[in-house]
């Protein structure tokens, strides 16, 4: 039997589970192909005894609804930055690459498919230079990836976005108030605006496009007369004021190199109340709720076909690369093509065109 790998890393995202449920259907229509799942990202590889588990059809049934990773995930460490603590109590890393290739071959893999974001993909490049017969699956809600036209996740993201917007609307009708609701998406702003324009938001600020506090004021001055009115802010986690920086800090999980983004929606209420809005303003951060719960049906099938893709090129032996969709294709890229650079919002895209076209403000 020949053994291909799956591990999922970085933030879980809906979808990864219909990713892992393709491979393994995929798989098992060529008779001598295993699948094995490495728990938490590689670490199920680097750890003793090493955590693996075998996926076939009854490991995956009926998982292509569920959020979440049957395998697990992390977004700490990894093989070339395994965290060691010191001596003195600090933590410092260590470089376990070449140990961890050496025990794939112990362990009989034929073949790696990481399914991960911008990161991962990054840890993928790196062990494919060291000879690893690697493959790439993208996946973040934040639709970041600039080799795929969208990544799995970030629909039912928008979905969760939208249906907070529909729920703080009838609430801020109801006692004329401004409410600010947070996105996430780093330094992208894809769910903030795709939400705002599905919720009928009357400002969207995005991290693409710096918002001047004033102009963002003058927009919702026009929705109050007399008291009366509302007006419904979506802010991605990543937005800034012209002339500012998004706000973030370090994480507090060892081994965990990502900023941790949050206060957007806060310091926009405070820079509002401060400019002179009178309404009352109140704030909701949407968080991991983006993350959590079953698939919306596109990014089931969006992540069936990246799974499926994912295996026939294991097949083909087209390592190095990445499963990406460019429409109606799905397409394998190399990886250093699909880790080069951002995908972001355009300010000058059909879509900011389009919120600006039924009046969302942008406060540029
Ligand atoms: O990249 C996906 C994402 O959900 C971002 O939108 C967010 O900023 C980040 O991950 C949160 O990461 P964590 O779950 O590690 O706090």
């Amino acid at each position: 039997m020949k053994r291909v790998l799956v591990a999922t890393g970085g933030g879980d995202c809906p979808g990864l589970n219909a990713v892992i449920r393709a491979v393994v259907k995929r798989a098992a229509q060529e008779k001598d192909w295993e699948v094995v799942g490495s728990i938490q990202s590689f670490d199920g590889i680097l750890k003793e005894p090493t955590e693996i588990k075998i996926l076939d059809d009854a490991a995956v049934k009926g998982i292509h609804y569920q959020g979440g990773t049957i395998i697990g995930t992390t977004t700490k460490g990894g093989p070339f930055a395994w965290p060691v603590k010191n001596k003195d109590g600090s933590w410092g890393s260590a470089d376990r690459s070449d140990e961890m290739i050496r025990k794939l071959q112990y362990l009989g893999i034929d073949a790696v498919i990481s399914i991960g974001g911008d990161g991962s993909q990054k840890i993928s490049q790196a062990l494919y230079e060291k000879g690893l017969n690697i493959i790439g699956v993208p996946k973040t809600i934040d639709n970041d990836l600039s080799a795929t036209d969208f990544t799995f996740g970030y629909q039912t993201a928008v979905q969760i976005c939208t249906e907070a917007v529909d729920k703080l609307k009838t609430t801020a009708a109801s006692h004329n108030r401004v409410f600010i609701l947070e996105a996430m998406g780093r330094d992208a702003g894809w769910i903030a605006l795709s939400a705002a324009i599905a919720g009928g938001a009357e400002a969207c600020l995005i991290p693409e496009i710096p918002y001047d506090i004033k102009k963002v004021k003058e927009k919702l001055d026009t929705r109050f007369l007399k008291g009366k009115g509302f007006g419904i802010i979506v802010v991605a986690e990543g937005a800034m004021p012209k002339g500012g920086s998004a706000l973030a800090e370090e994480s507090t999980e060892v081994g965990n190199p990502n900023l941790k983004l949050s206060g957007a929606a806060d310091r926009l209420a405070a820079e509002l109340k401060e400019a002179g809005i009178e309404a009352d303003i109140r704030t909701t951060v949407l968080g991991h709720l983006q993350r959590g719960g079953i698939p919306v049906a596109y990014d089931r099938v969006l992540a069936t076909q990246f799974g499926v893709k994912a295996f026939e090129m294991v097949l083909e032996g087209k390592f190095g690369q990445m499963v990406a969709y460019r429409h109606p294709e799905v397409v394998g890229v190399p990886l250093p093509e699909a880790i080069g650079q951002q995908n972001l919002v355009d300010p000058k895209s059909n879509l900011v065109a389009t919120a600006k076209g039924v009046g969302i403000a942008f406060g540029d």
